[in-house]
């Protein structure tokens, strides 16, 4: 998606060439000189547009614009949740395939937020999925062009956003793909490609390598498939060696069937989009080589199939985690964070600053939040805050969840020091303890994105959610430190 920002207001909006031009429309609208800022006040004088976020009016090659088509669109006070609703009423239009380049024009100089939330919009609605499409109809928009007076106010974000589409792209991209066309070596070999980027670099680990580092847990999902797993370590050397980095871990589950615990079949190929949050880290590290961020980070990918056979793992078999902590599996499709916690205790070398996991982990999470805010679990107050304060400035939101000691009673077993699951209440947050267990040498953050990476329906299809909270939550940290 080409992105370009440019100094405009109305005057040189209508003179410009373009196939759509867009303009947002607020309460404050006043009307200059020019023949286009005329017309919308003649068409609020006459009512047939209104300044209410999502009003549209279309029009057809007017004399007042270059543009063939001129879509006049209310957006409200002007804020990032009114030029959501604008932009997303206008969108159907966006999407047509005569489209190839469209500006959107703020009528009174817009707020940063606005200006991220147009973009986004713009992102999300032409963004089109084409692999394993034998006749590809990609996506047809080439340029989006912002325009507003005040670009010197605009600019960073701007550019911080744009960053942030590719990475939420990237994303996308490989959340969506079936789980035929996304194994864990695809992923490992996306990993590598993304290492030919500025400051990247990639190491992958197969079956070998984890099994002498004693990842019992996270060998004991993959054993039940003939698909290899990976464990994919990606490194961003943004700052000086000697800085302490972030870790991000990505649950990498390419396809959960829930073992031998299995799934009922209703929607079960939305489990190909278990892998989401390792779609995710990999999105990030794009949008990091972009924009440069002096910080270093260090990306896991725990990468396997949940499925069934003959020497799948049982409900009742006791495992051996890298942490040396044994794990009485009762429930094999509680999976995530048995591959999660090795990754966990793999993050103990590089002496992070923090580590914050991202997975697809419970449809506990999805119930209690459903698709609009991620969960977030945190042991350390200041991460919980900044990655809560990046998901509000990200337009990324996720909502704090509680982590106390009497949520683990459950976890409780008399076979091994730990189970894989408790009872059914509280899920999302039992699930949490969990983890929290092989995170105590490190500030942790835990996001669970079940009801947020993708959307279910006709829709369907990955959000590629949460890049743009952990975008700007790593840029904050480069900048505070
Ligand atoms: N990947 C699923 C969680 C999930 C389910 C995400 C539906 C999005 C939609 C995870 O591996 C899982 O199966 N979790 C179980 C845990 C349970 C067995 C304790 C769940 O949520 O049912
Ligand atoms: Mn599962
Ligand atoms: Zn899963």
């Amino acid at each position: 998606m080409n992105f370009e920002l440019k100094s405009l207001g109305l005057v040189g909006a209508g003179t410009e060439k373009c196939d759509a031009l867009l303009v947002l429309v607020t309460q404050t609208f006043k009307a200059g000189k020019d023949d286009l800022s005329q017309l919308v006040a003649a068409a609020i004088k006459s009512g047939d547009l209104e300044t209410k976020p999502g009003k549209v009016l279309s029009l057809y090659k007017p004399v007042q614009a270059n543009a063939t088509r001129v879509v006049l669109v209310g957006a409200g006070e002007g804020s990032a949740r009114d030029v959501r609703a604008a932009m997303m009423a206008a969108t159907p239009l966006v999407k047509s395939a005569l489209f190839k380049k469209v500006m959107v024009c703020f009528a009174q100089p817009a707020r940063e937020e606005a200006v991220r939330a147009a973009m986004l919009a713009i992102a999300d609605a032409t963004y089109v999925y084409t692999l394993t499409k034998s006749k590809p109809e990609g996506r047809t928009l080439q340029k989006a062009i912002i325009a507003t007076t005040n670009v010197a106010e605009v600019q960073s974000l701007f550019q911080r956003t744009a960053a942030t589409i590719q990475g939420v792209e990237v994303a996308k991209e490989w959340a969506n793909r079936p789980a035929n066309h996304a194994t864990p070596t695809h992923l490992a070999q996306a990993a590598q490609e993304l290492a030919k980027l500025t400051k990247i670099r990639c190491e992958v680990l197969g079956p070998k390598e984890v099994a002498k580092l004693g990842m019992g847990s996270f060998m004991a999902v993959a054993q039940g498939s003939d698909e290899p797993l990976r464990f994919i370590v990606l490194h961003y050397d943004g700052a000086a060696k000697a800085k302490a980095p972030t870790v991000l871990v990505g649950k990498g589950i390419t396809f959960d069937s829930g073992g031998i615990s299995i799934k009922p079949a209703p929607e079960m190929d939305e489990m190909k989009f278990d892998m989401s949050g390792a779609a995710s880290v990999l999105g990030v590290f794009r949008a990091l080589s972009v924009l440069k961020p002096s910080i270093n980070v260090v990306g896991l990918i725990p990468a396997c199939e949940n499925l069934l056979s003959g020497r799948a793992v049982k409900p009742g078999d006791v495992v051996k985690s890298m942490s040396g902590q044994t794990i009485e599996i009762l429930n094999t499709d509680a999976e995530g964070r048995l591959v999660l916690c090795d990754a966990l205790t793999y993050a103990e070398r590089f002496k992070p600053s923090a580590a914050i996991d991202v997975a697809t982990l419970t449809g506990a999470c999805m119930i209690a939040l459903g698709g609009v805010r991620s969960g977030l679990f945190a042991s350390d107050e200041a991460l919980g805050k900044a990655l809560a304060v990046a998901g509000d400035a990200a337009q990324d939101l996720c909502w704090r969840m509680p982590l106390d000691e009497e949520y683990a009673e459950g976890l409780k077993t008399n076979f091994a020091d730990v189970a894989n699951v408790a009872g059914r209440a509280g899920g999302a947050v039992t699930a949490a303890k969990f983890l929290q267990r092989f995170a105590s040498k490190f500030p942790w953050a835990h996001l669970d994105i079940a009801g947020t990476a993708w959307k279910s329906g006709v829709q369907k299809g990955a959000t590629g959610r949460p890049v743009g909270l952990l975008v700007e939550f790593l840029l904050a940290r480069a900048e505070n430190k």
